[in-house]
C-alpha cells in the first residue's frame, strides 16, 4: 500500500488521485509505501531478471505494466580512466542501453502504466528529447496518444527522430524548456491529459531503480557516491529517494553522497549549493552542448537539495569542452558510448579530482544517461569526417600512409 504526501507539509493524498504538486501548500508530492503492508526479500528480487520490474513491491503499479524490458542496464569498471583519475573503484552506470537509449525508460514504463491504471485518456510532457522519445514510444505500448513540446532548434536529432517515429504529436515551441514545461503543465490541467514530465512522482519511482541496481550489481555494497548530471533534477532526487528506502526496508546499509553535476551555462542547483541558499534561483538564459541538460529552471530543486545537502554530496559544473573531452575519453579509452549530458558525470568526477574534493579511495558510479547516438550532430562535428579513397587496394595503402 502507498499514497502520496508533500514532501514539505506532509500532507496525504490517495494513489488513485491524479494530483501532481501539494494542493495546500503547492509543493512537491512523494510516494511513501507503508512498511507494515510491504513484504520484500532480498531472495525474491534475486530470482528476477535485473531489471525495473525485479523491484515491483516498491513500485505503484498494480496490474501488468506496459514494458519495452527496460532496466538491468551494464554497470562497467571505467579502468583506464579511473586509472587516468586515480580512482580504483570507478564505475559507470550506461543508461544509454535501455529501449529508448535513456534512463527515461524507467521511469516511461511505470508513469504510462499508471496512466492506464488512472483511466487516464492522453499522456504529454515537455522535454529538451530524450523524456519526448521515450514517452512516444511508451504510448505508442501503451496504446494511448501522447503530445510533446520541444525548444525549437534545441533537441538532438535522434530524438526528435524517434519522437516522431512512435508516433507522438510533436509540437516546437519558440522558448526553452522550462517556457515548454510551463505550458504543459497548464495544457494538462486545462485538458486533463497526464503530466509525465519529472514532476509526477510515479515517474520518479520507475528511475530510482537505477540505484537499487547498482547495489544488486556491486553484489550488495552502497557505493560510496553517486554521480549523476542534472537538469531538472529529477533523477537525481529518485536515486536517492531509492537509496533511503532500501535503508529503510533493511535491504541495504550506508548512503552514497549525492554529487550532481551541471553545465557551466545551466547550473542554478550547483550555485545554489556553492553560495548555501535555502533555494534554486533560476538561471534564466541556460546554455550549453549538452542540450538535454540545458534546463535554468529545476523543478525538482527542493529535492535535489535535500538529497545532496542530506548525504554530504557536492555539486560542481564542467563547461562544454571539459563534457566534450570526456564524452571522447568514454567512448576512445573505455569503449562506451554516450551523448554530451551523459559525460558530464564523469567530467565532473575529473574536476573533483583535480581540485582534490574527493577521496580516490572512494568507490563512485557515475550514471551515463543516454546513447551516443541520440545527438549524431554533436559527434559529427566533433571528429573529422570520413577519409575517401577510390576502390583499389592501392588507393586504400596510400590513404592510410602504409
Ligand atoms: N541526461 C540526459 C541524457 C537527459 O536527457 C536528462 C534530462 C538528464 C541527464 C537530466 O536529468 O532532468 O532528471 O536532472 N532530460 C529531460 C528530457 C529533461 O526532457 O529529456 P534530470
Amino acid at each position: 500500500m502507498f499514497d502520496l504526501r508533500c514532501i514539505s507539509c506532509g500532507a496525504g493524498y490517495q494513489s488513485d488521485e491524479v494530483i501532481y504538486t501539494c494542493r495546500r501548500c503547492g509543493h512537491l508530492l512523494e510516494v511513501r509505501y507503508d512498511p507494515d503492508t510491504i513484504h520484500i526479500s532480498r531472495d525474491a528480487w534475486k530470482s528476477r531478471p535485473l531489471s525495473v520490474w525485479r523491484y515491483r513491491e516498491l513500485l505503484p503499479v498494480s496490474g501488468d505494466p506496459v514494458t519495452l524490458q527496460e532496466g538491468g542496464t551494464p554497470l562497467y569498471h571505467l579502468k583506464r580512466i579511473g586509472a587516468e583519475l586515480g580512482i580504483k573503484n570507478l564505475y559507470a552506470k550506461h543508461e544509454g542501453m535501455n529501449p529508448s537509449g535513456s534512463f527515461k525508460d524507467r521511469g516511461m514504463t511505470v508513469g504510462v502504466s499508471m496512466a492506464l491504471q488512472l483511466g487516464m485518456k492522453s499522456v504529454a510532457c515537455a522535454s529538451t528529447g530524450n523524456t519526448s522519445a521515450s514517452l512516444a514510444a511508451y504510448g505508442a505500448r501503451g496504446g494511448i496518444p501522447s503530445i510533446v513540446l520541444l525548444p525549437a532548434g534545441k533537441v538532438a536529432l535522434g530524438k526528435i527522430a524517434q519522437a516522431l517515429m512512435h508516433g507522438a504529436r510533436v509540437i516546437s515551441i519558440r522558448g526553452n524548456f522550462d517556457q515548454a514545461l510551463e505550458i504543459v503543465r497548464d495544457l494538462c490541467e486545462k485538458k486533463g491529459m497526464y503530466l509525465l514530465n519529472s514532476v509526477n512522482p510515479y515517474r520518479l519511482e520507475g528511475q530510482k531503480t537505477i540505484g537499487f541496481e547498482v547495489v544488486d550489481q556491486l553484489g550488495g555494497v552502497v557505493p560510496d557516491r553517486m554521480v549523476l548530471p542534472v537538469g531538472n533534477a529529477g533523477n537525481i532526487s529518485a536515486v536517492h529517494k531509492g537509496m533511503l528506502e532500501l535503508q529503510e526496508f533493511g535491504l541495504a546499509d550506508g548512503m552514497p553522497m549525492m554529487t550532481g553535476i551541471q553545465a557551466a551555462g545551466s547550473a542554478p542547483v550547483v550555485r545554489a549549493i556553492r553560495e548555501n541558499l535555502p533555494v534554486v534561483i533560476p538561471e534564466k538564459n541556460p546554455e550549453t552542448i549538452a542540450t538535454a541538460i540545458r534546463i535554468g529552471a529545476p523543478v525538482n530543486a527542493e529535492k535535489v537539495l535535500r538529497a545532496i545537502r542530506e548525504t554530504g554530496g557536492l555539486a560542481r559544473s564542467v563547461t562544454d569542452s571539459e563534457i566534450l573531452a570526456m564524452q571522447r575519453d568514454l567512448a576512445r579509452m573505455e569503449g562506451i558510448g554516450v551523448e554530451p549530458a551523459s559525460a558530464a558525470s564523469v567530467a565532473g568526477v575529473r574536476k573533483l579530482v583535480d581540485e582534490g574534493a574527493i577521496d580516490t579511495d572512494e568507490t563512485i558510479v557515475c550514471v551515463v544517461t543516454g546513447h551516443l547516438l541520440k545527438d549524431p550532430e554533436t559527434v559529427i562535428s566533433q571528429c573529422d569526417p570520413p577519409e575517401e579513397c577510390d576502390a583499389t587496394i592501392e588507393s586504400l595503402l596510400q590513404a592510410l600512409h602504409l
